[in-house]
C-alpha cells in the first residue's frame, strides 16, 4: 500500500467552486467589478486553484507577503519563498474595498472566478526585487517583470469557476489530485519531481537518471507558463521531451505533466519553491542541479543548494537531490560530472544555453554528446522554421 507525501501544510487544497456554489457565482459575476488579470497572474490562480501552491487558497495579502520576503515563511511560519500576489492599478483599486467580491478575467475577458477581496496594499517592488531576486536590475526578467504590475496588490481568497481554456499538451494536463493518484496506482513510494524550461539535453538525462536509480518514478514536469522571450517555446519543448522519453526512457518509470507556473528566474528562492510545490503533486524528491532557475550571472552556480541549509529537512519535506555540474567527458567516455570526473575541462563536452541557441539559429546540430540526434533534429527543423517566418 502506498502512502502518499503529504501536501505542503497537511491538506490538498481546492480552489475550484462545483455545482450549486459555482452557479451562484456564475450568476452573480456580471454584476461585479470586473479585473482583467495578466498572463502570469492567471496561471498563478490556477495553481492555487489546484492546489499546486498548497496552502494558499488565494492571493497573498499584505502580512503573507512580507512574511514571505522578510523570513521566507507565510504568517503561519510555513516555509515559502516566493510572493504569489495580484496587482492592480491605483484607478482599478478606487473602485475596491476589502470585504468586496471582485470577478477575474483573463484577458480575452472570460471570466475565471472571483477574489473575496481581505486587503489592498502596495506592491513594494523594490524590496520584492532585493529580498527575492537579490537585483534592482530590470535587465533580471523576473524583476523586469515586477516593474510591468501595478502599483498596489489585492490579497484575498479566490473561487475559481472556469478553469483557463488551453488548446495545447491536453493529455500532460495533470493537477496534484492526478498526479497522485497515477504515482499510486502505479505503486510508486519514492519519485522524483524534475523542473525544467530547456529542452532535455544529455546532462538533464544524466542527473534524471541518476535520480531514477534510486528511486521508484521520475516525473518530468517543464515548466510551459510565461517565460522569457529567448526560451525555446514549450511546443517544442514538448516535442523533445516525447521523442527523449520514447526512444531513451522505461515508459513504466516516468511521468510527463506539464507544469502551468510562469518561470520567475529567482534562482535560489525559486528552487526552494519549485520543491515545494512539486511535493504538493505527490513527489518525494526533487532534483536541484546547477545554476536551477536561474537566468545570466546573478546567482552562484550552487547557490539553489545552499538555501536549503537554512531550513529544518522535515519542514520543506520533499528530498533535494542535488547535483553538481555535469557533462560529457571524452576521457571517461561518458556523462560525468566534477565530483566523479578526474580529468581536465579540454575533455568536456558542454554547452551553455546561449551557445545552443545560437547553433540552431545558424541551423548547426549540437553534437550528439550534448543532445540526443532526435531531440537535435526536432530543435534544429523547428528553430530554422521560427527564423524564416
Ligand atoms: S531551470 O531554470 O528550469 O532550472 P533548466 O531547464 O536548464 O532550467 O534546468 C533543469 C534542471 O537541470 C535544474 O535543476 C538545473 O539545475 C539542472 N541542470 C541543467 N543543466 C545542468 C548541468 N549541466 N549540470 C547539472 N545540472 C544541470
Amino acid at each position: 500500500m502506498v502512502t502518499l507525501i503529504e501536501p505542503h501544510g497537511g491538506r490538498l487544497i481546492s480552489r475550484f467552486v462545483e455545482g450549486k456554489e459555482r452557479e451562484e457565482i456564475v450568476e452573480r459575476m456580471p454584476s461585479l467589478r470586473r479585473l482583467t488579470m495578466k498572463d502570469f497572474e492567471v496561471s498563478d490562480l490556477y495553481m492555487i486553484a489546484c492546489g499546486g501552491f498548497s496552502p494558499l487558497e488565494g492571493f497573498m495579502t499584505r502580512e503573507d507577503y512580507h512574511s514571505v520576503m522578510d523570513n521566507m515563511r507565510l504568517r503561519n511560519g510555513l516555509v515559502w519563498t516566493i510572493p504569489v500576489t495580484l496587482s492592480v492599478t491605483e484607478e482599478e483599486a478606487r473602485h475596491i474595498k476589502p470585504g468586496d467580491e471582485v470577478a477575474l478575467t483573463d484577458r480575452n475577458g472570460d471570466y475565471l472566478g472571483i477574489i473575496h477581496v481581505e486587503d489592498i496594499y502596495p506592491n513594494d517592488r523594490e524590496k520584492e526585487a532585493s529580498e527575492v531576486y537579490g537585483t534592482q536590475d530590470k535587465c533580471h526578467p523576473g524583476v523586469l517583470r515586477l516593474y510591468e504590475k501595478g502599483d498596489l496588490n489585492i490579497g484575498g481568497k479566490v473561487s475559481v469557476v472556469n478553469r483557463p481554456k488551453h488548446e495545447t499538451f491536453l493529455k500532460y494536463r495533470l493537477d496534484p489530485a492526478d498526479t497522485r493518484r497515477i504515482f499510486k496506482e502505479r505503486g510508486w513510494k519514492r519519485v522524483v519531481g524534475f523542473q525544467t524550461r530547456n529542452p532535455i539535453h544529455r546532462a538533464h538525462e544524466y542527473i534524471q537518471k541518476c535520480a531514477l536509480e534510486m528511486v521508484d518514478g521520475l516525473f518530468i514536469h517543464p515548466l510551459v507558463g510565461e517565460t522569457k522571450k529567448d526560451d525555446i517555446p514549450a511546443e517544442i519543448r514538448m516535442r523533445c521531451y516525447e521523442v527523449l522519453i520514447e526512444n531513451y526512457y522505461p515508459k513504466d518509470r516516468v511521468l510527463l505533466g506539464v507544469f502551468p507556473a510562469a518561470m520567475r528566474y529567482a534562482g535560489p528562492k525559486e528552487a526552494v519553491f519549485h520543491a515545494i510545490v512539486r511535493k504538493n503533486y505527490g513527489c518525494t524528491h526533487f532534483i536541484v542541479g546547477r545554476d536551477h532557475a536561474g537566468v545570466g550571472n546573478y546567482y552562484g552556480s550552487f547557490d539553489a543548494h545552499y538555501i536549503f541549509d537554512e531550513f529544518d529537512p522535515e519542514e520543506i519535506g520533499i528530498t533535494p537531490m542535488f547535483f553538481d555540474y555535469t557533462f560529457y567527458c571524452r576521457k571517461c567516455d561518458g556523462m560525468a560530472s566534477y565530483r566523479t570526473c578526474p580529468h581536465d575541462s579540454t575533455y568536456h563536452i558542454s554547452l551553455s544555453g546561449t551557445k545552443v541557441r545560437e547553433m540552431l539559429r545558424e541551423g548547426k546540430t549540437p553534437p550528439p554528446e550534448f543532445t540526443r540526434p532526435e531531440v537535435a533534429k526536432i530543435l534544429v527543423e523547428a528553430l530554422s522554421r521560427m527564423q524564416t517566418t
